[in-house]
């Protein structure tokens, strides 16, 4: 065991007393991948307390490969987020909204670009990251031209409402009501996961029920939302294609919900709330991670400002745009690479025995994870890996044919050496989407904005490390000032 320390028995009996180790996990990763590189090891982990990590590629592949009989990422979802009672315990019994966020959303995104980029614009003009309004002027603090905004709350703000733009469309993605009550929803349900967690299995059916805040949020959702899925649900049972219906995540949700249960207008509440919650942290913290890199190096704005005027001049605002910008998608790619959300991928709970090629026994009830931070940070698969180098994934010196084809060194592709998005059958559905939309928000920045660090600070913002979740600094404002166009 990797990091066993003499109290660790307490954390059995008082899974508080685990807390102790959220701070040791990052140390734990490193030494246990560096005595068992190819190999299996157990580290301490808050809340599931032995976990056993997957080292290298090869073991990666093949629990990517594990049977789902086996080995389940809801069940995981469960024990970690405690979702039957900070969610709601129907995103258990039915998962459809999973083929509609693969498919259906997917396939979507090169009709629905224009929007989410009609939406990015408008939010923009009403964010603090307006210098000629004074939204929020109070919060910046000023060097000259440039504005100091604290990064990650405001741009999960923004997040929050373009994503909602796809999901229930204009005009209630702006309002401000809908976006706080989702975001705070999307916060609660971190929060009290992990306050649940801080008590013993046997104590969660009591604990639970007592936090849960679904209902409060319910009816809130339904005073916004309510008369809204009840007249399209109405003007659908006259007319499948009536004139005007939405082209949005709410609508495929009515569409295509299982009959009974899941079509009410409560159960589909639960949906939307649930969609926000996967989406706005995930791609609020990937947007923020990357601003910071943009702000630490900014002597890589020309060049990714370069590509993007070009692209723009030629494609316009498009998904065929956002697709050909390859360094714009090489920086993000290398940007998770070294700040992925998490430092563990493919985070399992074992539902039976089962027994890796190697011999290796995995007895049921056993938490099972793949190190993402060992393998995105080998020196043999990367090159100085500790190093950020945002070309890193563009073929060095190419031209633009050889560049458009390194596909498989895509920020969405996914392999055992590169795990941001998860891989195999449950890798994230909801990709394709956030990397539209986080290239969308990051190419508006380098469009409009020259970026830098405050006065004195020479280094990127550090990490916040909680277990296994890599926060972006919380508090870390960067300076910014409106692009001078030659
Ligand atoms: C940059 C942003 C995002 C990151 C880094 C991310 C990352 C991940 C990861 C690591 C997984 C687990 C995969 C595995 O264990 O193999 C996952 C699953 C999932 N993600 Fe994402 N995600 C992001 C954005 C989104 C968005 C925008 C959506 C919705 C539109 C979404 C929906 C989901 C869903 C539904 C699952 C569960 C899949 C399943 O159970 O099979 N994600 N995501």
């Amino acid at each position: 065991m990797i990091g066993k320390s003499s109290w660790d028995w307490l954390g059995f009996f008082f899974p508080a007393f685990d807390l102790i180790t959220l701070n040791a996990c990052r140390a734990n990763l490193i030494e246990g991948s560096s005595r068992y590189p190819s190999g299996w090891f157990r580290i301490h982990l808050f809340p599931f307390g032995t976990t056993v990590v997957a080292n290298g590629p090869e073991l990666v592949d093949e629990l990517c490969n594990a049977p789902d009989d086996a080995f389940s990422l809801a069940d995981f979802a469960e024990k970690i987020l405690h979702i039957r009672y900070t969610i709601s315990p129907t995103l258990r019994q039915s998962r459809y909204h999973i083929p509609i966020v693969r498919n259906t959303l997917t396939r979507n995104l090169g009709v629905l670009f224009s929007a989410l980029v009609d939406e990015m614009n408008a939010a923009f003009a009403d964010s603090v990251f307006n210098f000629d309004s004074d939204i929020g002027a109070n919060g910046r603090k000023g060097e000259g031209e440039w504005r100091g905004v604290v990064v990650h709350r405001n741009i999960m703000k923004l997040v929050c409402r373009v994503t909602n733009r796809v999901v229930v469309g204009a005009p209630l993605c702006r309002n401000r009501e809908y976006r706080n009550l989702n975001i705070d929803f999307t916060m609660d349900v971190a929060k009290r996961a992990v306050f649940i967690n801080l008590f013993p299995a046997f104590l969660h059916r009591l604990i639970g029920p007592l936090l849960s805040k679904t209902k409060k949020y319910q009816r809130q959702m339904r005073r916004l939302v309510g008369d809204m899925i009840e007249e399209r649900k109405a003007k659908l049972s006259k007319d499948k294609h009536y004139e005007d219906k939405p082209n949005d995540y709410l609508m495929w949700l009515i569409e295509q919900a299982p009959s009974g249960a899941e079509g009410t207008t409560e159960a589909l509440i639960v949906r939307l709330l649930q969609m926000n919650f996967s989406s706005i942290h995930a791609t609020s913290m990937t947007l923020t991670h990357a601003i910071f890199y943009l702000a630490t190096y900014p002597e890589y704005i020309p060049l990714l400002r370069a590509e993007a005027d070009a692209v723009i001049s030629e494609d316009g605002w498009t998904k065929k745009g956002m697709q050909r910008m390859r360094r714009l998608d090489s920086f993000l790619r290398e940007s998770s690479r070294i700040n992925a959300v998490t430092l563990t991928s493919l985070n399992r709970y074992a539902l039976r025995d089962y027994t890796f090629q190697d011999g290796t026994f995995i007895p049921k009830g056993t938490f099972v994870t793949a190190s993402l931070h060992s393998l995105h940070m080998n020196d043999g698969t990367y090159e100085d890996a500790e190093k950020f180098d945002p070309w890193r994934f563009v073929e060095k010196g190419a031209n633009e044919e050889v560049l458009e084809e390194s596909m498989a060194r895509q920020f969405t592709s996914t392999s055992a050496e590169y795990l941001a998005f998860g891989s195999g059958k449950h890798v994230c559905p909801g990709r394709f989407f956030a990397a539209n939309e986080i290239k969308a928000i990051l190419c508006y920045f380098i469009l409009n904005y020259d970026l830098r660090l405050p006065g004195g600070v020479t280094e990127r913002p550090p990490n916040q490390y909680f277990g296994t979740s890599v926060l972006p600094n919380q508090r870390a404002e960067v300076l910014f000032r409106p692009r001078r166009r030659a």
